[in-house]
């Protein structure tokens, strides 16, 4: 299909890709995921480049260098996406992205720590470097934030690790990106939260595979990502951007001393399906792979 809107400048998607997405859309959204989630594993059908640029789509995920995050490298490299692999410590980052080329992925490095404005920034500008624009940010990297986390004996310094990583890491990234984003035909972003974050399963369960351990840190860190997906979401409500918080499930990793119970590519699934989302999927939502999660 040629493109509706000619020239190298690089222009965001046409007014007709952009969405007016009301409130009982997403309603209907949310009650079908399963159907929305089936089949996909392509960019959204029908998405327009713009001419000069390249075809390939580019994704960007923060924390790739191992674990959940590594695998949704591989996964979204095996869709014939270029994918960065952003990753704070050098040693680690160019160790995954020699691993990732010789699965055959199109890997390549993006120096990322997302507590720190600098090293974002400059994050952004190699992918402008590089791609000119982004089709898919996966917000990945995460941290609990170190224990005790308990609420009557927490270090608040605990508190604020997981938030700044967590929370304010996420829209750091994904406000240095959001330029890029908008050059894309078909924008994704994917969260990568949990069902820990849950306030309806935190209380109403007692099973601390639903639930996590008790905390004031880790588990309010991904409710507060939550929240905030949902208000990126209402602020993005006109536009192409497609923006969800996904959870992987229990995953043996770094992050639970390898206790989880399902493997980090099993958690990959649902960030893969976020960031392939057809153009009339949801947003604003929060999915695992069984479907949606109740807030
Ligand atoms: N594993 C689970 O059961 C589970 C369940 C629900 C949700 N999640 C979420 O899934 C995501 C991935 O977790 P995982 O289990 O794969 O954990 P992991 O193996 O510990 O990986 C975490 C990744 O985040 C990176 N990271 C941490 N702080 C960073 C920073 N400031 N800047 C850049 N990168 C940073 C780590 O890099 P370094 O190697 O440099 O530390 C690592 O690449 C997290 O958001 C986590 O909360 C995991």
């Amino acid at each position: 299909m040629p493109p509706r809107y000619g020239g190298t400048d690089r222009r965001r998607a046409p007014e007709g890709r952009r969405r007016d997405r009301a409130a009982d859309d997403l309603a209907r959204y949310r009650s079908g995921i399963a159907a929305y989630l089936n089949g996909v594993g392509g960019r959204a059908g029908g998405a327009d480049r713009i001419e000069g640029m390249s075809e390939q789509t580019i994704a960007l995920v923060t924390g790739a260098n191992k674990g959940i995050g590594y695998e949704i490298a591989v996964g979204l490299g095996a869709l014939g996406w270029s994918v960065g692999v952003g990753a704070r410590e050098e040693e680690r980052r160019e160790a995954a992205v020699e691993k990732l080329r010789a699965a055959g992925v199109d890997a390549f490095g993006v120096p990322l720590d997302v507590t720190d404005d600098a090293s974002v920034a400059a994050a952004a500008g190699l992918i402008e470097e590089r791609a000119g624009r982004l089709d898919v940010l996966v917000n990945n990297a995460g941290v609990t934030g170190g224990m005790p986390q308990e609420p009557t004996r927490v270090d608040p310094a605990t508190v604020r690790t997981a938030v700044e990583t967590n929370v304010i890491g996420v829209i750091r990234v994904t406000n240095a990106m959001l330029p890029l984003l908008r050059r894309s035909a078909a924008p994704r972003i994917v969260n990568m939260s949990s069902s820990v974050g849950s306030l309806a399963r935190q209380s109403t369960s007692t099973d601390e595979l639903g639930t996590g351990p008790i905390s004031a840190a880790y588990a309010p860190s991904k409710t507060f990502l939550n929240a905030v997906t949902v208000q990126y979401a209402r602020e993005l409500r006109d536009t192409n951007i497609l923006i969800n918080a996904g959870c992987p499930g229990f995953c043996a990793t770094d992050l639970n001393g390898f206790r989880g119970v399902r493997t980090p590519e099993q958690g990959a699934a649902i960030a893969i399906r976020l960031a392939t989302l057809p153009d009339d999927g949801p947003t604003g939502g929060f999915f695992e792979d069984a479907g949606v999660v109740p807030w």
